[in-house]
């Protein structure tokens, strides 16, 4: 975390006991981050060594000392063969010995803590906050998707004793998941930012997915706040074990007339769009850094968690126009054509249906250039169990209310959407997404909006770096990016 190395977040003594660990070495006075990635460790950062699914991060104990890691944390079975790389400490299980640096951390902390969950919107919501909660202090938040049973305790370790805030992304793909992870997070509201089909393969039910999101409620700290989605037919639910909880207070944010955080109006401008909302009963108007209500909504739940956690509602609705969305989740730029110039909108990221509609309502909402044309190029979206054929073919709705004029489609379950579609829309389907690149490349012309959308495994983002590649903005004055 630091390049100096000389920034404190753990003192080597404060370590030991969090991690109930026995000294291998000498032990270093300070580390100044905390890191599993060897590819990502900052000199100084203490390199703790998790066994993943695909690796194993005992094998980069050496790599994390040339780097100039501070020292290393290593199970007991291990220990021995790492004799001498480093100061190690030696524990029974690293990620038992995380989690307890991460507790340690919680302990310690004097910040105000917000946890975010749901189906999506999740990273959205959380680089939201951080940058609205940055306007009024020091605030720590998860790094990119760090969501899981590492992402979650890797953040809290990563705390500082000083921060102000602490913004912490929960996901799940199992009941039972989020429990134990809000139990570290101990945040003083928790925000549920949709309820979605998502991971139906492994849920079943929409109430399942409801139930296993509301699990976050169950670790917020006694009379806390939960933030919920008003506008889907789960709201009840959630509500209901919101209030079954240690939560003090339910807020709902939606389009609903009931909402309390109500989004009135919303309005595409420039690169993010223009809201007018009615926070807790007063109505203000703000600037959107990120285009898409879905966007707006996500605001409205960061509105009512700066509120909640004592910022001045008009300077948090202020600093909201320098939210920009993240790669991959419609950030959008101006590709070189040869002819002019074309809008380039990336959402490669990932999908779902909830989210693919968001998607859609951008390009539906992005006026092409004078002969330009709407164009999409979708891969599959998975995990969709077996109403997933369905579910992409249901989308040719949202394709012609958006004025799509042309759709190229990647992957089985695409398929099933291209043959739905109507024939003059229809320019390319193929079974990988590589095999759409070049007929997508050569379709494109000045003017037109091209949106790339699927699934993170459906492999589109290589289609937007290609694009990006081929119409590269020649070198000179910054246009709009
Ligand atoms: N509230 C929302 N409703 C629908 N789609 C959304 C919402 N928020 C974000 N999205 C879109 O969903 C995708 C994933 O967003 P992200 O914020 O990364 O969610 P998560 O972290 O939950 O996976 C992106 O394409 C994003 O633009
Ligand atoms: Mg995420």
């Amino acid at each position: 975390m630091s390049a100096t190395g000389a920034r404190e977040l753990w003192s080597g003594l404060g370590l030991i006991g969090p991690l109930e660990a026995r000294l291998s070495g000498a032990l270093p006075p300070r580390v100044g981050g905390v890191s599993i990635d060897t590819r990502t460790l900052e000199p100084g950062d203490l390199f703790v060594a998790i066994k993943g699914d695909a690796n194993d991060g005992h094998d980069f104990v050496r790599a994390a000392f040339e780097k100039g890691a501070a020292a290393a944390v290593v199970a007991e079975a291990q220990s021995d063969a790492l004799r001498g790389a480093g100061p190690l400490l030696v524990v029974r299980d690293t990620l038992r010995a995380l989690e307890g640096l991460a507790r340690a951390a919680r302990a310690r902390s004097k910040a105000r803590i917000v946890a975010v969950t749901g189906s999506v919107g999740k990273t959205s919501t959380k680089e939201t906050l951080r940058v609205v909660l940055g306007r009024f202090g020091q605030t720590h938040a998860s790094a990119a998707s760090y969501n899981n049973h590492w992402g979650v305790p890797l953040t809290l370790a990563r705390m500082a004793a000083e921060a102000r805030f602490g913004v912490f992304e929960i996901g799940m793909n199992h009941p039972g998941e989020i429990t134990p992870l809000v139990g570290m997070v101990r945040p003083q509201l928790a925000i549920v930012t949709a309820i979605a089909p998502v991971h139906l393969e492994h849920m079943g039910s929409i109430e399942a997915i409801a139930d296993a999101k509301a699990e976050v409620f169950s670790g917020v700290v006694k009379g806390g706040g939960a933030v919920v989605p008003r506008d889907t037919p789960m709201f009840e639910r959630l509500a209901s074990a919101a209030k079954a909880s240690p939560v003090g207070h339910v807020v709902s944010f939606g389009e609903h007339a009931d909402a309390d955080a109500r989004l009135i109006d919303y309005a595409p401008e420039g690169q993010g769009s223009l809201v007018r909302a009615s926070i807790l009963g007063r109505t203000i108007g703000y600037r959107l850094g990120a285009p898409g209500k879905h966007q707006a909504l996500n605001s409205l739940a960061v509105l009512v968690a700066a509120r909640a956690m004592g910022c001045d509602l008009d300077e948090a609705a202020a600093a909201l126009a320098d939210a920009k969305p993240a790669k991959g989740r419609g950030a959008r730029e101006t590709l070189a054509h040869a002819d002019g110039a074309m809008t380039l909108i990336d959402e490669a990221y990932n999908a779902n249906p909830t989210s693919m509609r968001a998607a859609l309502d951008l390009i539906g909402q992005t006026e092409p250039g004078p002969n330009g044309r709407r164009v999409a190029a979708l891969g599959d979206m998975l995990e969709l169990g077996p109403q997933s054929a369905e579910m992409h073919r249901a989308l040719v709705d949202a394709l012609e209310a958006n004025g799509v004029d042309l759709l190229f489609a990647a992957g089985p379950m695409m398929k099933h959407l291209f043959d739905a579609a109507p024939a003059a829309m229809r320019a390319r389907w193929a079974e990988r997404a590589a095999d759409i690149e070049t007929p997508l490349a050569e379709a494109l012309r000045a003017g037109d909006v091209v949106m790339i959308k699927g699934s993170n495994g459906s492999r589109m983002g290589p289609i937007v770096s290609a694009l990006q590649k081929r119409f590269q903005r020649p070198a000179g004055p910054a246009g709009e990016g």
